[in-house]
């Protein structure tokens, strides 16, 4: 049995490996097609045999599902479809048997338009409720400004019966709440307590660097009063040690990296950015806009990071979530060297300093799916394409783009076995199941000692084994190597070594002298060789001499 972490410890978090889940997408047991609570409850034998901490788990309060639960109507219910609050309950105490943690998703940005509180706002200007959300007058032609909200179209939405604009940054049907107002606040911070109360482990924060926002003056993220916001919040609601808290940050720069994650803990345990995410984007352009990764711009990127929190913060180590596509076929090979390349981007990532999140199916190198345009679900997806043909992409690139950027590639349901809809659902599901489930899937991973899983399975217990995982430096080797990632990690008493053969050819390379007689950790071929297979990814570790 492993070793259950200890979670009322200060910065257990640290030590922690997370699971993803997104739970439309996870297991259905009722046969309507989409996952559901007991689905996941059905599978944690499965994540405690992959050795996991916790669960982050995707939005499963009730909502219209105008952005899939990332547009709450009643932040204290259940969506019906994926089941009740005592489903919730008994998840949270099963895992916990299990030391898993359920980390929950809190969507505090914006509420659904459906919420009470909006339909309240809509009523009139002195509905106590008005003032939870963010308005402008002016007249149905001349919004305020030109922002644009993410999922197209004008961030500022026309409601005639209140001769005013309300700001949505998302989708209209995702209206922006009013971060000034106090008493908005404290609702949050109460409905946050319920579900502390209730044993939930912590609080993944999506978008929270857009809380801060003053939308006249045209700023979203990082506004001016941010920090102060994020401080009361955790002063207020996270107020026990053990809670973990994760900001979603695409704003995020290393130094709000280090206030958000200050070892103080007055604001949150660690945050998501997505610097190395958007490498691979035009800069300044939008994610439709594709370039090729830099390998150099890459290790680049992770060494900054690594050196910038090191001792002043924390970092999230993670290349997918439910936003991404798959990255086996971003960065790696999702054809004859899938298995090779899904294994060296774990050993790459889980190798450095931080806390890593896998997101569900990576841990089975599950891939990017191409779908006709008709079949994609995601509301940014369906604005992608009327877009990218309004700038002028011909046919065929905006398709392209949205094969490769679309998160739905990341949203095909969890492939667990050959069985039909991959075991997934005994119907059709909401999103296509990935023709390749009859070679990829759990069932198939588990019985292969060889395969993804068991790779991410070691990797993490051997973070859970060596405290270098956790505590040592990092020194980047090779810095303009085209082919190569390799970088070292140091305490006084460890010294690791992680090489990784980014390409499909064959590479040279000599290892430090300093690990010639290191122990091999992990690989993801045999015994190492002079040259580096394709995507071959080594894990060497020796102690050092002491006297
Ligand atoms: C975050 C979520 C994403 C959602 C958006 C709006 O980026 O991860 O899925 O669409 O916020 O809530
Ligand atoms: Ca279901």
């Amino acid at each position: 049995m492993r070793a259950v972490l200890d979670r009322t410890k200060r910065n257990w978090w640290k030590s922690a490996v997370f699971y993803q889940i997104y739970p439309r997408s996870f297991q259905d047991t009722n046969g309507d097609g989409l996952g559901d609570l007991p689905g996941i409850l059905r599978h944690l034998d499965y994540l405690e045999e992959l050795g996991i901490d916790g669960i982050w788990l995707s939005p499963v309060y009730d909502s219209p599902q105008v952005d899939n639960g990332y547009d709450i109507s009643d932040y204290r219910g259940i969506w019906p479809p994926f089941g009740t609050l005592s489903d919730m309950e008994t998840l949270i105490r099963e895992a916990d048997r299990r030391g898993i943690a359920i980390i929950m998703d809190l969507v505090l940005n914006h509420s659904s338009d459906r919420h009470f509180w909006f339909r309240e706002a809509l009523k009139s200007r002195d509905n106590p409720f008005h003032d939870y959300y963010v308005w402008a007058d002016g007249t149905p032609d001349s919004p305020p400004n030109d922002m644009r909200a993410a999922f197209g179209g004008s961030a500022w939405t026309w409601v005639p019966g209140l001769q005013q604009f309300f700001f949505h940054q998302f989708a209209p049907e995702q209206p922006d709440l009013n971060w000034e107002n106090p008493a908005l606040r404290r609702e949050l911070y109460d409905m946050i307590r319920f579900w502390v109360d209730k044993g939930i482990g912590g609080f993944r924060l999506d978008v929270i660097d857009q809380v801060g926002k003053e939308p006249l003056k045209g700023i979203t993220k990082n506004g001016p009063r941010l920090h102060e916001l994020i401080r009361e919040l955790s002063r207020e609601a996270f107020r026990e040690e053990g809670l973990v808290t994760v900001g979603e940050c695409w704003g995020a720069d290393l130094d709000h990296a280090r206030q958000y994650s200050n070892p103080d803990g007055s604001e949150l345990s660690m945050v998501f950015q997505f610097e190395h995410i958007q490498l691979d984007s035009v800069p300044g352009a939008t994610k439709w806009d594709l370039a090729p990764l830099s390998l150099p711009a890459l290790k680049r990127c992770f060494e900054r990071w690594q050196h910038g929190l090191f001792g002043q913060g924390w970092n999230s180590l993670f290349l997918d979530n439910h936003d991404l596509p798959r990255i086996v076929s971003r960065w790696g090979d999702d054809g004859r060297y899938r298995v090779q390349s899904a294994k060296m981007l774990a050993i790459m990532l889980h190798g450095m300093q931080g806390t890593p999140y896998i997101y569900q199916g990576e841990e089975l190198g599950m891939t990017n799916i191409r779908l006709p345009l008709e079949e994609y679900q995601d509301v940014e997806t369906k604005d992608a394409w009327r877009s990218c043909l309004a700038r002028g992409f011909p046919e065929e690139k905006a398709m392209e783009a949205i094969h490769a950027r679309s998160r739905d590639n990341a949203r095909t349901p969890m492939q667990w076995s050959d069985a039909p809809f991959a075991g997934f659902s005994t119907v059709s599901p909401w999103l296509p199941v990935n023709p390749n489930y009859h070679e990829i899937n759990a069932q198939a991973a588990l019985a292969d000692p060889d395969s993804v899983f068991h790779c991410y399975r070691r990797l993490i217990a051997l973070r859970r084994q060596y405290p270098v995982f956790r505590d040592g430096s990092f020194t980047l080797l090779e810095p303009d190597s085209e082919q190569l990632f390799v970088y070292t990690r140091d305490t006084d008493a460890e010294h690791l070594l992680v090489v990784c053969n980014f390409t499909a050819s064959s590479v040279p390379f000599h290892r430090p002298a300093a690990f010639a007689g290191a122990q091999l950790l992990l690989s993801n071929y045999g015994e190492p060789l002079d040259t580096l297979r394709p995507f071959e990814a080594q894990l060497f570790y020796t102690r050092k001499e002491t006297c």
